[in-house]
């Protein structure tokens, strides 16, 4: 069960994720440090949290450690252990070779393993143990993402009192996949104990209602579930991004000068750009191949254009994402072996992750940003693109399949799966005028300024906050 309960400061507004918005790291020498944890999540969540002085329950990365509560960075966190065996069985197993692969369209084929789901059950209840011994009375706590979807209806056992919302920050599937899942009428059940669930767009929320009504045999209006002799509301709130945060970023001299530096490097290519976790939603591989066969047929030379392709490790242990890492690396190679010139490869791949700063100055230096995943809740990266440019260039290549094509119209949306229709996009938006590119860019921002992350948080907690009893 979880430790160190006495110490504990009991908090009005509680956030429960997998993750704490830091990793520990222990380097080789046995030093210990912190890092910004990687993905969407953290980026959203991390600015609210700085306002609403809450405290946040996560793991902090690291197997088998168990850690007291600390501050970091303007935000109260409270560590929750995760046994070496339950991060394989978990995290890596029902998060991540189950659940993640089933909700994005099955793109990998799903593990459904009886161990894994047991420790999924045992390690959400430890969550729910947490947040119920830190929130406050009438608390207000959000639980976030598919890792934890247990815990609204184990933390309401607990504690019948708190408030309790639920964010799932991937794509929800539709009925005829989820059915799949052994599992299935637990996780509904459990998601069913918050007051209001959460998701990315209304075709999710929706998916979710009709699996309530044909599988659970609910009562449903419109997008309110009946259940319990309580009401839960379904309903879409897009995700978006620090808008402030990377304005100030992006105004900062030595970001500009970082800018420029980056393209000087480059040999003042055409800089085509790729930010993504590892992972094989985000449709790597289909935009490198597009980008290879520009070369192929002499639509693009080496010198000309680069692509720079930023690739954060992730969820390493998984053989789904050890068996990418292996495709996109000799992809790059090969691509690089036939199409590169001596001292002109035409892919810059790094598998490393990078700092705020660093990442904006890559935004502001790009010409043509490609965000192609096959399935993705959100994606942040793009929207984070859009925010970067106020001086009106660049232009963005977007997945119809991505949570943000609904929000950003004015994008040069593509079938990741049609690499033709690839390859014609990338070319259409390098060749775009600069007054063509400032009319998109121009829009596009309207929506990512209006609609930012404290928007998105403000809108979710408002509508939670709102009495809705039968
Ligand atoms: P996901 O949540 O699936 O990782 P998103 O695009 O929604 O995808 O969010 C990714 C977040 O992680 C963004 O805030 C992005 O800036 C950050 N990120 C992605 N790749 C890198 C990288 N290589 N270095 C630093 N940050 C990264
Ligand atoms: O938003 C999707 C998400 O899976 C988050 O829940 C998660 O924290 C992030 O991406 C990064 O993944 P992970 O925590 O597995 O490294």
């Amino acid at each position: 069960s979880w430790e160190g309960g006495t110490r504990v400061t009991r908090s009005e507004f509680v956030v429960v994720a997998n993750r704490l918005p830091v990793d520990r790291v222990v380097a080789e020498d046995g030093t210990a440090s912190w890092r910004r944890s990687p993905g969407g999540l953290v980026s959203a969540i991390a600015p609210v949290m700085r306002s609403r002085k809450g405290t946040w329950i996560g793991w902090h990365g690291a197997p088998d450690e168990v850690l007291e509560p600390f501050d970091e960075d303007g935000m109260h966190l409270v560590p929750v252990k995760q046994t070496a065996e339950e991060v394989e069985l978990y995290y890596e197993g029902f998060s991540n070779a189950t659940l993640w692969p089933l909700y994005h369209d099955v793109i990998a084929p799903p593990v459904y393993d009886r161990a894994m789901w047991d420790a999924y059950v045992r390690v959400n209840q430890r969550f729910a143990e947490a947040a119920a011994e830190v929130a406050a009375d009438g608390a207000i706590v959000w639980i976030q993402d598919y890792q934890l979807q247990l815990v609204p209806k184990m933390l309401r056992e607990l504690r019948p009192d708190v408030r309790i919302g639920f964010f799932l920050h991937i794509p929800f599937p539709p009925l005829e996949l989820f059915w799949q899942l052994p599992w299935r009428r637990r996780i509904l059940e459990g998601l069913l104990g918050a007051d209001l669930v959460g998701f990315q767009l209304p075709g999710a929320a929706s998916n979710f209602v009709r699996l309530c009504r044909r599988l659970l045999d609910a009562r449903y209006l419109k997008q309110d579930v009946f259940w319990d002799d309580r009401i839960v509301r379904a309903r879409a709130f897009p995700i978006s991004v620090d808008v402030h945060e990377l304005r100030k970023l992006v105004a900062r001299p030595e970001v500009r000068e970082r800018a420029e530096e980056i393209r000087t490097d480059l040999g003042d290519a055409t800089i085509f750009l790729g930010v993504d976790r590892l992972d094989y939603t985000k449709g790597i591989a289909q935009r490198l191949q597009a980008f290879g066969e520009l070369f192929e047929d002499g639509n693009l030379k080496p010198g000309q254009a680069v692509f720079v392709q930023i690739a954060t490790p992730s969820r390493e242990r998984v053989e789904q994402y050890q068996l990418l890492r292996e495709q996109i690396e000799q992809q790059v190679g090969r691509i690089n072996g036939t199409h590169g010139e001596l001292g002109f490869p035409v892919i810059h791949y790094l598998h490393t992750s990078y700092d705020r700063a660093e990442l904006a100055a890559l935004y502001l230096a790009a010409d043509v940003m490609v965000v192609t995943p096959l399935r993705d809740g959100m994606n942040l990266v793009a929207k984070e693109y859009v925010a970067c440019r106020d001086d009106m260039r660049g232009t963005l290549v977007l997945s119809e399949f991505a949570g943000a094509a609904a929000e950003l119209k004015r994008a040069y949306q593509v079938n990741p799966y049609d690499i033709d229709g690839l390859k014609e996009t990338l070319l259409t938006a390098l060749n775009a005028e600069p007054m063509e590119q400032a009319r998109r860019m121009r829009s596009m921002r309207k929506r990512v300024i209006e609609h930012d992350v404290d928007r998105w948080a403000h809108d979710f907690l408002a509508e939670l906050e709102q009495p809705h009893n039968l």
